[in-house]
Formats: structure tokens, sequence, C-alpha cells
């Protein structure tokens, strides 16, 4: 069967691939080794080439990936200067060379796998989780589906990384601010109608780093694979700091 790609100028069999290799074991410089890789099926992802790569012509290509399904969050990568999430990202409309790089301003641990402590860090200090005074329920804690509705926008966010590693500010504040993804997060809690500490919780990023770092460049929402908008998230809590003052 012979698939050809098509869209963007080009009409090949192979996938030309460029990809960023370290070794910090090996030391010396970075580099950017190619690929050729089949067009083995229509609708083909990025992945499907990465896997073709490590399966079948370097066991040592080293990028991490679990649900293969936009779920997992694991395989976020920079491809071709836009951060997104290699397994739901079509071959077909990538320019190529397809050039690939780890997420941008992480370290580097080896080839396209970056460090996310400092990541997770974050995600952690705005407390992910529901916070409530009033004694759990002999069942569950009801939601009315408008309030419900709510936290749509934000609970779909499955923390690749995307986002924060293509903020601005984050790459010059990272160390102080908290990044889209993390202010998504802390927004997501501050709209749950069964969590209670909505007040502590803007207490805590009422900040002039942690918070309003974010200058509204929008890189977050442009890259979110999940087609999420943190921007929007972050300026509904600035309104409700701004409201709860009045
Ligand atoms: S908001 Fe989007 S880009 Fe950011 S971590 Fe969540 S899913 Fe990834
Ligand atoms: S809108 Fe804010 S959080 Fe998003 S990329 Fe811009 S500065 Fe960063
Ligand atoms: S492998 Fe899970 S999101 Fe891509």
């Amino acid at each position: 069967m012979t698939i050809r790609l098509s869209g963007v100028g080009i009409v090949s069999d192979m996938i030309h691939l460029q990809i960023y290799r370290y070794d910090p074991e090996k030391g010396g410089e970075p580099t950017m080794q190619s690929f050729e890789v089949p067009l083995t099926k229509p609708g083909m992802k990025l992945l499907d080439a990465l896997n073709h790569i490590k399966w079948n012509l370097d066991g040592t290509l080293t990028y991490r990936r679990s649900c293969g399904e936009g779920v997992c969050g694991s395989d976020g990568m920079n491809i071709n200067g836009v951060n997104g999430l290699a397994c739901i990202t079509p071959i077909a409309g990538l320019k190529q060379p397809i050039k690939i790089r780890p997420l941008p301003s992480m370290g580097v641990i080896r080839d396209l796998v970056v460090d996310m402590e400092h990541f997770f860090d974050q995600y952690r200090s705005i407390r992910p989780w529901l916070q409530s005074e009033t004694p759990v329920p002999e069942h569950e804690r009801l939601q009315t589906p408008e309030d419900r509705a709510e936290i749509d926008g934000s609970y779909e966010c499955v923390l690749c990384g995307c986002c924060t590693t293509s903020c601005p500010s984050w790459w010059w504040n990272g160390d102080r601010f908290l990044g889209p993804a993390a202010l998504l997060q802390a927004d997501r809690w501050i709209r749950d109608s069964r969590d209670e500490m909505a007040g502590e919780r803007l207490d805590q990023l009422e900040d002039a780093f942690k918070l309003y770092r974010c200058h509204q460049i929008m890189n977050c929402m442009e890259c979110c694979p999940k087609d999420l908008n943190p921007t929007k998230a972050i300026d509904h809590i600035k309104r409700t700091l701004l409201a709860r003052k009045s």
C-alpha cells in the first residue's frame, strides 16, 4: 500500500525527522540526529514515528509516553517550534524535516525526557485536591449541573507542561511565577462549588510573582493540545481577587 503525505507541499512515502539527542553519560554537546521513517498508515501520528525509530532503528532514543491517546500527558515535546503531544499530532501537516526537541526551559535528563520536578512542585503548591470543613456526607458530595459546568475547561488538563514551558514569563521567573498549568488548576479548585477554601486559595495566590507575572502573552492557550485556555483562568483569578476587595 502506498500512502502519500500532502497538504504542506510534500509528497513522500518517507518521513524525515531531526531529533534532539543528549546522553549525559556520554557527555558532550547535544546534537540533532536525522532519521527516515516510512509512512505506514493513514492518520499516522508523530508518536508512531518515534516508536518506529525506537523499535526498529535506534533503541537508545529516549522519550516518555504511555496512553498514546492524549490522556496521560507524558509525551509533551517541542515539534517544529511549537509544544504539543506527539501521540495526537498528525504527521500530515507537519513541515519536514520535522524538528523535535525537548520541552523548552526544562533541564534535559536524556534526549526528549525533561525534569518535571519543579513543574509538579508548583502544581502541588496550589493544593490540587478538594478541601472542605463540612463533614463528609454519607454518599457523594452533590453538585448542580450548573456548578459542575463551572469546571469545564479546566478539569480536562493532562498536566503535560506544554503551556507552562511555552510561557516567556515562566522562562524568566519560573522559580516564583507558578505558570499557566498550575494557575489553571488553582482556578479549577476556586470554581469548584464543593471546595470551601476559595478564600485561602486566593490568599495564597495574591502575590506579585506567583500570579501577577502573567502578562497575557497567550502562548499557553495557543499551544495547549487539549484546547484549554489558561489565560482566561488566570484572568478569572485576578478578577475574583479584585472583586473581593470592592
Ligand atoms: S493546560 Fe493544556 S498545555 Fe497546559 S498542562 Fe494542561 S493540557 Fe497541558
Ligand atoms: S498568558 Fe500568561 S501564563 Fe499564558 S503564556 Fe502568557 S504570560 Fe504565560
Ligand atoms: S502518550 Fe499519553 S498523552 Fe501522549
